[in-house]
């Protein structure tokens, strides 16, 4: 593994309100450069997780690092230097009065210069399918829209860790992977991406590495590949694996994809079942 952009050791976590832990001794480094997926069931702690790895949340108990840093000691303004957090409801993030100002604020704040923002800005609006909106009142986009300019505001920050919660909710397949895309555009530089999300097919096309949690416990940690082979675990926090997975496992059994499924991995596919005589 790269150097570790996050440390996570005996962590342990309980909402004031609840009797249990919404964390239930999680232990995990994820390295700088990695694209991760963290998956598992409504409820089962993917959000307060990782809240943690942005300060919004602090240990109850163990211990959280980001590039180093204890997140305890370290406050919350200092790590949005470098950690870029999209909420999964945009509208806990959206806060200004036009979708250009909401996309400006960000780098403005990190002090890019006026060539660079006005750059940023064009390439995230045009890949967010939102150029012509500069001046339009975020409250009026509507939903889909706004998710999508959430993600923009960050990504035109170029955090070195990026984190997302459920970006592809309420946005159509081709919405989802031009999303998608531009993390792994961002990923391909070197920043370390974050996803969770319920839509198993963009999990095997994009992560890397994919963390399954159920009830508040990390159950499964490996490469994509490895953890959609894990059909009968996978069951127990109610997932199923993708599309592709269960076609290959359907037509061929036994057979095993050796890296994650990009599209043109089913011609390997069909070439071992045409090879099989199936
Ligand atoms: N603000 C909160 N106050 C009390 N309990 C919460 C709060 N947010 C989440 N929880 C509880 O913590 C557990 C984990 O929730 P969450 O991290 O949101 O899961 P996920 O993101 O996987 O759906 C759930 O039991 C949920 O009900
Ligand atoms: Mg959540």
């Amino acid at each position: 593994m790269t150097d570790p952009i996050i440390q996570v050791q005996h962590l342990f976590y309980k909402y004031d309100t609840r009797d249990n832990y919404a964390l239930d001794d999680i232990n995990l480094t994820i390295g700088k450069g990695e694209f991760v997926a963290i998956i598992g069931q409504n409820g089962s702690g993917k959000t307060t997780l990782i809240k943690h790895f942005n300060g919004l949340h602090k240990p109850t108990r163990g211990s959280v690092l980001v590039d180093g840093h204890d997140t305890k000691e370290l406050p919350t303004s200092e790590l949005a230097r470098f950690v870029g957090y999209v909420f999964q409801n945009p509208d806990h993030q959206i806060f200004a009065e036009t979708v250009q100002a909401e996309v400006e604020f960000g780098p403005k704040n990190l002090g890019f210069s006026e060539e660079r923002i006005a750059e940023v800005m064009k390439k995230v609006l045009s890949e967010m399918e939102l150029s012509g909106t500069e001046e339009e009142m975020p409250f009026q986009l509507s939903r889909g829209q706004r998710q999508r300019l959430a993600v923009a505001a960050v990504l035109a920050m170029e955090p070195s860790l990026l984190i997302i919660d459920e970006p592809t909710t309420g946005q159509d397949w081709r919405e989802s992977i031009a999303l998608m895309e531009l993390v792994k555009e961002l990923n391909d530089r070197g920043h370390t991406c974050i996803v969770t999300t319920h839509n198993m097919n963009l999990v095997s096309l994009f992560a890397r590495r994919v963390i399954v949690m159920r009830q508040a416990k990390v159950i499964l940690d490996g490469p994509t590949q490895d953890i959609f082979r894990q059909v009968e675990e996978l069951k127990r926090a109610w997932i199923k694996p993708p599309d592709v997975y269960t076609l290959a496992q359907t037509l061929l059994p036994g057979f095993q994809l050796d890296k994650p499924i990009f599209p043109e991995d089913l011609a390997q596919l069909l070439m071992a079942v045409e090879k099989a005589g199936r």
